[in-house]
């Protein structure tokens, strides 16, 4: 079994990607969504829910741990590294292939402010990022609106567009999803900024879980999808329905 987290329902998203590469596995998916958003915390707190969630994950059989959130990666993916009998995957915006990708120089990250505030990023962007003209955004409405199943609509397209729309102004043509719960919201995003190359790195996250799972002999299952939450489990399960594309049930956990 593998498991993932995120603050919320954003690892969905990953968790999609991953289900493409490998359909027969069992996966664990943990919400923390009593603890969400992660983004604007002090990064000692969000290693510490880092922490709980992913031991979580491993108590209930994961055998392999996905972060599924680029701020809990920042926060914590070392010290999940050192302390945890299993192997971890973290993620981080994908400023390299946005280097690769874009034409004008100018690109920007949507993230959160502790992604893009972190030691993590700063290396990233010194090691990627030196030839570009690069702009970072923190955008916690377009995270509130997918912890709501909120992905369509003139009120969330309004949210998109006033993040995303004055990027566009200035010439930006490469935009980085730096966090998982952007992905869902990709259709406005593209409408917001049509013409932009568009750079998710769940695939790429997935891909390197699907190596690790054979590496390790985690083999297929008969391809579930258990979902829990810290949060309040009717709510969170309406809303990752929308997120999902198909119903979810949700248990409710205490963490
Ligand atoms: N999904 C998370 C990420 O990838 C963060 C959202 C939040 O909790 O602020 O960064």
């Amino acid at each position: 079994m593998i498991g993932l987290f995120d603050s919320g329902l954003g690892g969905l998203s990953v968790a999609r990607a991953l289900r493409a590469l490998l359909p027969e596995h069992d996966l664990i998916y943990l919400a923390d969504s009593a603890h969400c958003p992660y983004g604007p915390q002090p990064a000692a707190a969000v290693r510490a829910r880092a922490e709980a969630c992913a031991r979580w994950l491993v108590d209930q059989g994961a055998r392999l741990v996905v972060v599924a959130c680029n701020t809990a990666t920042s926060a914590g993916v070392e010290q999940l590294r050192a302390t945890l009998p299993v192997p971890v995957v973290g993620m981080e915006p994908g400023v390299k292939p946005a280097a690769a990708a874009t034409r004008t120089g100018r690109v920007a990250v949507l993230a959160t402010s502790g992604t893009i505030g972190g030691e993590r990023f700063a290396r990233l962007v010194e090691r990627y990022g030196s030839g570009l003209n690069l702009r970072t955004v923190a955008c916690p409405e377009m995270v509130q609106l997918v912890e709501r199943g909120e992905l369509a609509g003139p009120r969330a397209q309004a949210v998109v567009d006033g993040y995303v729309k004055p990027l566009s102004a200035e010439g930006v043509d490469t935009l980085v999803l730096g966090c998982t719960h952007f992905p869902p919201l990709r259709p406005l995003i593209a409408m917001a900024a049509p013409g932009a190359t568009i750079v998710d790195t769940g695939p790429a996250v997935a891909a390197q879980a699907a190596r690790l799972a054979a590496r390790e002999g985690i083999g297929p299952g008969a391809g579930t999808l258990r979902c829990a939450t810290t949060g309040d489990p009717r709510a969170v399960a309406a809303a990752a329905a929308h997120v999902w594309g198909a119903p979810v049930a949700m248990e409710a956990v205490r963490q």
